[in-house]
């Protein structure tokens, strides 16, 4: 496999109308390794894109119209008083129907009033979140139990969705800030107080079965909130929580980790405890 090669194909799926926001590292990493196994570049381009599908696309069925989600909480944000702001039912409204648009997102809706309630209880005050491969998550930021001024880092490989979260922050008077990164490749070191890494390892372990190792490895956070869907995205659900909890359990060995595990009907969730 040559840079040369390499480079056409990463030219070549970023051309595709579904590939184009994504982050070119990623593109790039999967590319190479699938250069690397196929007969030639066509094929290659094909499985590059079968990947970033099942890592991304996937979740996303439909194109999420961001322009006409901004337009809303737009009105909504001017005509809110700024002393209800993001906990105005109209803006909660808004954020719920537009986390509809993510498959990961959607599958929390039901349980979304509990799941964050529930997890983040015991904290203490936080300061600094980083939401890793945030998908819409931070649409999610209204529910979350933490103080106003919290800062906020989203992560994702779409560009077009960070850009719709920021200005997302913008009107929530969220103090939040994205980045647009392949947490395989450049895993984030720098410290929070917590950091979510919701329904995201399995993802990432489907491009590098290492990748979650690593990850966790790299990171610097004083509590992990690590979660697994309990049911597939076609509805599945059989044996997903006790394979998901021995995959967590091999994950957290050797770790000097404080681990506390919840049970939700669309997820398993636990909450970690570093010695950070
Ligand atoms: C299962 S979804 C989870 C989304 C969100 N954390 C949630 O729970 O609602 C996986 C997310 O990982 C993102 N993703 C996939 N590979 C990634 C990578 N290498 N680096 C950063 N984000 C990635 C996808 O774009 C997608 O938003």
């Amino acid at each position: 496999m040559s840079d040369e090669m390499l480079e056409t194909l990463t030219q070549q799926v970023l051309r595709g109308a579904k590939y184009r926001e994504i982050a070119p590292a990623l593109v790039r990493r999967i590319g190479a390794q699938e250069l690397a196994k196929r007969r030639s570049l066509k094929e290659a381009v094909k499985a590059t894109k079968n990947k970033l599908h099942q890592v991304g696309g996937a979740y996303q069925p439909g194109r999420i119209d961001y322009e006409k989600g901004l337009e809303m909480l737009r009105e909504t944000a001017t005509s809110t008083s700024l002393s209800t702001g993001v906990s105005s039912p109209h803006f909660r409204a808004i954020c719920h129907s537009m986390m509809q648009a993510h498959a990961s997102t959607r599958e929390r809706l039901p349980i979304l009033d509990e799941f964050y309630q529930t997890t983040l209880a015991d904290l203490p005050p936080i300061r600094t979140v980083l939401d890793l491969a945030c998908g819409l998550n931070p649409l999610a930021y209204p529910w979350l139990p933490l103080p106003p001024d919290v800062q906020y880092t989203a992560v994702d490989i779409y560009g077009d969705m960070l850009d719709f979260i920021q200005q997302f922050f913008a009107l929530a008077g969220v103090n939040g800030r994205t980045e647009q990164r392949d947490i395989i490749g450049n895993p984030p070191t720098e410290p929070a107080d917590l950091i979510l890494l919701l329904k995201t390892l399995p993802c990432l372990e489907q491009v590098d079965k290492t990748a979650a190792a690593n990850l966790i490895d790299a990171l610097n956070g004083r509590f992990l909130l690590i979660s697994y869907p309990a049911q597939s995205l076609g509805g599945r659900s059989k044996g997903m929580v006790e394979n998901y909890t021995t995959q967590f359990e091999a994950l957290a060995d050797g770790r000097s980790w404080q681990v506390q595990k919840f049970e939700f009907v669309t997820e398993l969730a636990f909450l970690v405890t570093t010695d950070s």
